[in-house]
């Protein structure tokens, strides 16, 4: 993919080599990845799911929780992802499977997972189809637990609310696009929220799940690490015709107008699903 007319994508030495870096040095998704995985009940699991598993810091949540006979499969489409993962993540009871979330079924056997935990990814997947191949793949009373980002689900944590911050780092960056580029941000999209709750719901029951468990939770960051996080190619921003330079040079201008210890707020929908029946 040319750099020049597309915010790099996953399958990126540059995004996964970055992604990697952030998780090592901000707590986002090794937070987000522990919180799951507590909630997947992992103590006497057999076989483990971390769907969308990227460069593997779901992985590692995982792989602190489960028995020492236990094995996790990672999937992800992204090959890039996977080999910093393959690099970074050395466990004997970890394989990677390189394929498309949909595609899980084609990779494990009917019935033989305990949980398939998905981190900061399924709203990105066709999530009806990667519904039904988790049902496939989850033995009876199996968990497939996940999140979805606020924008994504259409929620907001009070403490988003609460928390005073000073100018959004997107705002700026946007502002200082168009005073220095001539940007023009698309119209904002108005309609429901990309995977609601009440979406989330009803694939469920149409891939013969049930819904446990649902809770908005927070997690607190800083000005400093939401600028760290935009300097991962796949989230630099704006959209639109800029090289990753620009979008550097941008994010640097905007970053200079904030204080970097300023409070951050993100919200999640965490969703905990099951497969009926008991564990045979
Ligand atoms: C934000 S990363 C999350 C990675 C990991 N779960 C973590 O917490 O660090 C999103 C990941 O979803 C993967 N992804 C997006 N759509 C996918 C799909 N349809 N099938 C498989 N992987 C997908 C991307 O390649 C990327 O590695």
């Amino acid at each position: 993919m040319a750099p020049h007319d597309a915010v790099l994508g996953w399958d990126e030495d540059a995004t996964a080599e970055a992604y990697a870096a952030f998780t090592h040095d901000f707590p986002m998704y090794s937070a987000t990845s522990r919180d799951l995985a507590l909630r997947a009940r992992l103590t006497n699991s057999c076989l483990v799911v971390d769907l969308c598993g990227g460069a593997g810091a779901t992985a590692e949540a995982i792989l602190t929780l489960v028995p020492r006979h236990a094995r996790v499969v990672s999937l992800d489409n992204a090959a890039a992802m996977q080999r910093v993962g393959r690099r970074t993540v050395r466990d004997p009871r970890l394989t990677w499977v390189t394929a498309r979330a949909d595609e899980l079924a084609g990779h494990i056997p009917a019935g033989s997972v305990d949980a398939v935990v998905c981190n900061s990814a399924i709203w990105k997947t066709p999530v009806p189809a990667v519904f039904a191949a988790v049902r496939q793949v989850l033995r009876p009373g199996g968990r497939f637990v996940f999140n979805i980002g606020g924008g994504f689900a259409g929620i907001r944590h009070e403490d988003e609310r609460a928390t005073r911050t000073g100018p959004s780092l997107n705002r700026l960056i946007h502002e200082i696009a168009a005073r220095d580029y001539g940007y023009t941000a698309p119209a904002k999209a108005v309609g429901p929220p990309k995977l609601s709750l009440e979406a989330v719901i009803a694939h469920l029951s149409a891939a013969g799940m049930d819904l446990t468990d649902t809770e908005i939770v927070a997690q607190h960051g800083t000005v400093a690490e939401k600028k760290a996080w935009l300097s991962i190619p796949v989230f630099a921003r704006p959209d639109g015709d800029f090289t990753h330079a620009q979008r550097m040079e941008i994010l640097t201008k905007a970053y200079a107008q904030t204080a970097p210890e300023t409070p951050t707020v993100t919200s999640w929908l965490v969703v905990v699903a099951q497969r009926p029946g008991a564990r045979p």
